[in-house]
């Protein structure tokens, strides 16, 4: 069985990570227009620098959950019948033990060179402008995708749509496209289609299974499942 997993915010909140738009959420906090949007950075990039550095620290301080470590363990098992895609920058997926990651949204341990393109992995902070480790530019950004930017991987990640048996998504939204809009084009392929989620998500009448209940529990019953029906 070739599975196609799309994780949010939601699989990282046991985690002590906070959601976008639960009642605690960072879009409570911060409007994303001012911190999450190319426009935004242009106009006051160290607003958006922090705001990014704040929330890297955070990751030294979180560890991954029982949703995490249970993903990786049905990679282990399923090899490349796996492909985990996740909206989320944080690398808790990888910290669970899953190799094999796409981060549609990119990553927050990671910098970008907007004068030379170069990527680099970075745990430190970005306010102070430091010098970009290829070119010594000045001109590293957090490597996130930002509202009106194009996602990562939406090729391998299409490719894996059309290929897969069951699509399943965990602990999202269905607020954001095109993220959103992998459910829709699962069910068009005429794949199986299931979701594990804490409350109602805007896509949640569009699945052919929903469950509810929180990550740490519905995840890891359901790699089980998965598991002994193999
Ligand atoms: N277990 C399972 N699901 C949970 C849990 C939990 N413990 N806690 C919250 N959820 C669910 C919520 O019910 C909600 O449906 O996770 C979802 C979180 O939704 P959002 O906060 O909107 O996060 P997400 O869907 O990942 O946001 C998508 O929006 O802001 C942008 O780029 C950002 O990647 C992000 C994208």
């Amino acid at each position: 069985m070739r599975i196609v997993v799309l994780t949010g915010a939601g699989v990282s909140a046991e985690s002590g990570l906070a959601t976008f738009r639960d009642a605690d959420g960072l879009w409570e906090g911060h409007d994303p227009i001012t911190v999450a949007t190319p426009e935004a950075f242009d106009a006051d990039p160290d607003l958006v620098q922090r705001f990014y550095d704040e929330r890297r620290a955070v990751l030294g301080r979180v560890q991954p959950n029982a949703a995490h470590v249970a993903l990786a363990r049905l990679e282990a098992e399923l090899g490349k019948n796996l492909y985990l895609v996740t909206q989320n920058i944080d690398d808790l997926h990888e910290r669970g033990g899953s190799s094999r990651v796409h981060h549609m949204h990119g990553r927050l341990r990671a910098a970008w060179c907007t004068a030379c393109g170069g990527r680099h992995e970075w745990t430190d902070t970005l306010v102070e402008r430091p010098p970009c480790p290829s070119c010594e530019a000045s001109a590293l950004r957090p490597d996130v995708v930002w509202f009106g930017e194009v996602p990562y991987d939406m090729d391998a990640i299409d490719q894996a749509l059309w290929a897969c048996d069951l699509f399943v998504s965990i602990g999202t939204s269905g607020l954001v496209y095109p993220a959103a809009a992998f459910v829709h084009y699962a069910i068009g392929n005429g794949k199986r289609t299931l979701e594990l989620n804490l409350a109602a998500s805007d896509g949640t009448s569009d699945f052919h299974e929903s469950r509810r209940g929180p990550a740490t529990e519905l995840v890891p019953a359901w790699v089980d499942e998965v598991l002994a029906a193999r």
